[in-house]
C-alpha cells in the first residue's frame, strides 16, 4: 500500500513536470500527419525565391526605401513608372524547373507595402499601375502549369501603410530613441487598422488563388531599442490558426515570434549563412535555407558579389547533406525578366542538375555510420538505399573512405553511369579505397554508392 502510494506519487510528479515543461500547442496535429504533410518539402529540396517590387527600380536593394529614410512621397514615382512591359511569368517558371527547382515563393508584398496582387484592402498595387493587372494570379497560373509548387512570401512589415506605426526599422524613424518622439510621429496612427488590413490580404491571398503550398511571413523583431514588433502586434496566434484552416495543407516559416508553440512554425529560416555554419536542427525544426546570388534579394544593377555556380552548389549539397533544404533568390529587373547573370547562375545549375538531381531529391543526411573524407559531403537515399559522395575538391590521389568496405555493392559516376573501381584496404581490410580516374567535365562529380542489401 505504501510502495503503491509512493510510486503514484512519482508517477504524478513526473507527469507534472513533463507538462511544466512541455511547449505548448496551437493545434492537435500529431507528429505523423505533420510529416505527411511536409513529406513533399522534404523530398523537393529545392525552391525559387522570387523578390520582385518596385525596388527593381532604383535597383539598389530592396530595403532601398529605408536605407535612404524615404517617405511615401519621395517613393511615389516608383510606383507611377512600373512597367513590367517583359514579365513573363511562364518563362520564369520554365527557368525555375530547368534548374531543378521544385517549388517558388513570389514576394506578394515585401516591406515597401506595394502589392503585386489585386487586394480589395488598399489601391497600392500592381493593378493600378503601368501593369494593370494581377500579377501574382499569372505567377500562380504559370508556375503551377510547369508542376513547381507555390508559395507566398508576405511582409508583416509595410513601410507604406498610414496605419502601421513608425518603429526602430521604419524609413521614418525619428533621430532621437525617445519614447515622445515615436508618439509623437506615431500621431495618427491606428494599429488596429493596420493588424486588420494584415489579417484581410493574407486571408485574400490564401482564398482566390486556390492551393498554396508554402507560406513565408517576414519578419518579426520583437524588441529592437524598444520599438519593434512581434506575436502580440501581429497577432500571430489568430494568424497562424486563420492561416491552417484556409489552408490545412500549407508549410508555414518561422518568423512569425511563435518559438514558444511547439506548431508556431514549420521550418527554420537560416538567412545567408555561410555552408560550414548550417546546422542540421534548429530548435528541433528542420531548415531551408534562404540564400540570393549576390547579396541583396531585390534586383541590385550594380552588385559585383555574385556567387559563382561552385558556391551554389556547395550551398545546394550541404543543405541537403545536412537534411534541409534551400531556396535561391531571384530579384528579376523591373521590365520583368531575369537578367542575364541570373540567368546565366540557374542555367549552369541546370546543367548540374539534369545529371545528378538523383543527389538531391529525397536525399538527407547520410546515416553516421558513414564518414564524409576530406574535401567531400554525403547526402543519402533511405529509400533507393544509395550513398553519394560529392567530391567538392577532386583530387586524383586515391580516396580513403573509412570503414565502407562490406557495405558497398557498386560504385559508379552518377552523371554517366561509369564504373568507379574500389578495393578493400588498411584496418582489417575495413576501409574502401578508390582511385580516382581523371577529373570528368562536372563541376562537382559525384560518386554513387550502392549500398549491401
Ligand atoms: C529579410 C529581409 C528581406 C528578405 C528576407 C528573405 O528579412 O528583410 O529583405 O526578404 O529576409 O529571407
Amino acid at each position: 500500500m505504501y510502495t503503491a502510494k509512493k510510486s503514484f506519487l512519482f508517477i504524478f510528479s513526473l507527469l507534472l513536470f513533463r507538462e511544466m515543461h512541455a511547449q505548448k500547442k496551437l493545434g492537435t496535429e500529431t507528429r505523423q500527419q505533420k510529416e505527411k504533410r511536409m513529406a513533399w518539402w522534404a523530398h523537393d529540396r529545392f525552391g525559387m525565391f522570387i523578390h520582385w517590387g518596385l525596388y527593381a527600380q532604383p535597383a539598389r536593394h530592396e530595403w532601398v526605401k529605408r536605407w535612404e529614410r524615404m517617405s511615401n512621397e519621395q517613393y511615389q514615382p516608383y510606383f507611377d513608372m512600373f512597367n513590367p512591359d517583359m514579365f513573363d511569368p511562364k518563362t520564369w517558371a520554365k527557368q525555375a524547373k530547368a534548374a531543378g527547382m521544385k517549388y517558388a515563393v513570389l514576394t506578394t508584398k515585401h516591406h515597401e507595402g506595394f502589392c503585386l496582387f489585386d487586394s480589395k484592402y488598399t489601391d497600392y498595387k500592381a493593378t493600378n499601375t503601368k501593369a494593370k493587372r494581377d500579377l501574382v494570379k499569372e505567377y500562380v497560373d504559370a508556375f503551377r502549369a510547369e508542376g513547381i509548387k507555390i508559395g507566398f512570401y508576405y511582409s508583416l512589415i509595410d513601410w507604406h501603410h498610414p496605419d502601421f506605426t513608425v518603429d526602430g526599422m521604419h524609413p521614418l524613424q525619428p533621430k532621437s530613441e525617445a519614447d515622445s518622439d515615436y508618439a509623437k510621429i506615431n500621431k495618427g496612427r491606428d494599429w488596429a487598422k493596420y493588424k486588420a488590413y494584415l489579417h484581410n490580404q493574407i486571408r485574400e491571398l490564401l482564398t482566390n488563388y486556390g492551393k498554396i503550398d508554402i507560406l513565408w511571413l517576414d519578419f518579426s523583431y520583437p524588441n529592437p531599442n524598444g520599438h519593434g514588433k512581434g506575436k502580440n502586434d501581429w497577432g500571430s496566434v489568430e494568424l497562424l490558426k486563420m492561416i491552417r484552416q484556409l489552408q490545412p495543407g500549407i508549410i508555414v516559416d518561422n518568423r512569425l515570434d511563435l518559438d514558444e508553440y511547439a506548431d508556431g512554425a514549420d521550418f527554420a529560416t537560416p538567412e545567408q549563412v555561410k555552408p560550414s555554419e548550417l546546422q542540421s536542427q534548429y530548435g528541433g525544426l528542420p531548415f531551408e535555407t534562404c540564400q540570393t546570388f549576390s547579396g541583396s534579394w531585390g534586383y541590385f544593377r550594380d552588385e559585383n558579389s555574385w556567387k559563382s555556380n561552385r558556391e551554389l552548389l556547395t550551398l545546394l549539397i550541404t543543405a541537403v547533406s545536412k537534411s534541409g533544404n534551400l531556396i535561391l533568390n531571384v530579384g528579376p529587373t523591373a521590365r520583368g525578366y531575369f537578367d542575364y547573370r541570373a540567368v546565366r547562375a540557374l542555367d549552369s545549375l541546370a546543367m548540374w542538375m539534369k545529371y545528378n538531381n538523383q543527389a538531391i531529391y529525397g536525399c538527407t543526411q547520410a546515416p553516421a555510420e558513414f564518414k564524409a573524407p576530406e574535401n567531400t559531403l554525403l547526402t543519402y537515399n533511405p529509400v533507393t538505399k544509395k550513398l553519394y559522395l560529392h567530391l567538392m575538391q577532386y583530387n586524383q590521389a586515391a580516396l580513403t573512405l573509412p570503414g565502407y568496405a562490406g557495405k558497398i555493392k557498386y560504385a559508379q559516376f552518377l552523371h554517366d553511369n561509369s564504373e568507379i573501381k574500389w578495393q578493400a584496404a588498411g584496418d582489417n581490410g575495413s576501409n574502401l579505397v578508390i582511385k580516382l580516374p581523371q577529373q570528368p567535365n562536372v563541376e562537382i562529380p559525384v560518386i554513387e554508392l550502392t549500398l549491401q542489401p
